[in-house]
């Protein structure tokens, strides 16, 4: 029942090609978590070896543990909530890299936390976890494993959180490219499904929520 009026509800903004309002605060707030967690883990890295980058690595954990819990929501919510149909499905090989960049960019949402965790309890030093500094999180069950597995543990754990960092250092340019191109180049909807629904206040046609695009201007030929 809630169910259905949620879907319902959602409809009502797929249908005008956008996100609803909780799939756009879910895309910008793990957007700029994301992009803060890379810049933290690689400044961490850097540090001196301390108290300091201990702390810092206490935040990096717990920012990394708030975003682990995010995305299980945000992916029940997208499995109760399907996307807009926008100038995006078109079909054609771009469509086809968008769709597998989105879901490559789900899988490292989980990947990179549970790799991270992986790497802390493998660490055996007891250190405790928190989600978001606040909700304590268990550590993974390998303290009591032979030394050797955990230094195994641990490095395929930074291999594979490694991993998925280099995958992200190149999608997300070409992710917030083809966006940006979308909307200066191909002058389509796709950038405006995920921007807030601002109503135009100069415009007052039924269900326009952005001046409609102007036509780019022709290409000056010479001719004449
Ligand atoms: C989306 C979430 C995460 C992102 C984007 C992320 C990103 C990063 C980055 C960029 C580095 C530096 C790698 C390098 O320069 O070698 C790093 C290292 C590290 N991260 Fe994360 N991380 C995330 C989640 C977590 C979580 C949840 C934990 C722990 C619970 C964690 C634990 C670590 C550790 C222990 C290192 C040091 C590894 C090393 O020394 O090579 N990370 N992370
Ligand atoms: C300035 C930065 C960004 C812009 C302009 C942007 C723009 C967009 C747009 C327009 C869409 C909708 C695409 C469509 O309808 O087919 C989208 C979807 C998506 N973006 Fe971004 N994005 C940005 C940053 C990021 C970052 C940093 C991440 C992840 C680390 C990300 C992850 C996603 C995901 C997972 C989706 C699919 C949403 C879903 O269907 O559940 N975006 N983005």
């Amino acid at each position: 029942m809630i169910g259905a009026r949620l879907r319902e509800w959602a409809r009502r903004h797929s249908d005008k090609g956008r996100y609803t309002p909780v799939g756009i605060i879910f895309h910008w707030v793990m957007a700029a978590l994301v992009i803060l967690q890379l810049a933290l883990g690689w400044y961490t890295t850097r540090m001196y070896a301390g108290g300091d980058r201990l702390t810092a690595y206490q935040w990096h954990s717990d920012l990394g543990l708030l975003i682990l819990f995010l995305a299980f929501l945000r992916f029940a919510w997208r499995m109760m909530v399907p996307g807009p149909i926008n100038d995006a499905d078109k079909g054609g090989w771009q469509t086809n890299i968008a769709y597998a960049t989105h879901v490559v960019f789900y899988l490292c949402f989980f990947g990179l936390p549970i790799t991270g965790w992986m790497m802390w309890s493998a660490l055996g030093d007891g250190r405790p976890l928190y989600v978001a500094g606040l909700v304590p999180w268990p550590q993974m069950p390998f303290g009591g494993l032979d030394p050797q597995w955990q230094w195994a543990i641990l490095d395929w754990a930074e291999d594979l959180h490694q991993m998925f960092i280099l995958i992200l250092i190149i999608l997300i340019p070409l992710h917030v490219g083809a966006a940006l191109k979308h909307h200066w180049w191909d002058r389509d909807d796709v950038l405006e499904g995920m921007l807030p629904d601002v109503k135009d206040a100069d415009d007052h046609r039924e269900g326009l929520t952005h001046k409609p695009k102007r036509p780019r201007s022709p290409r000056v030929t010479g001719a004449g």
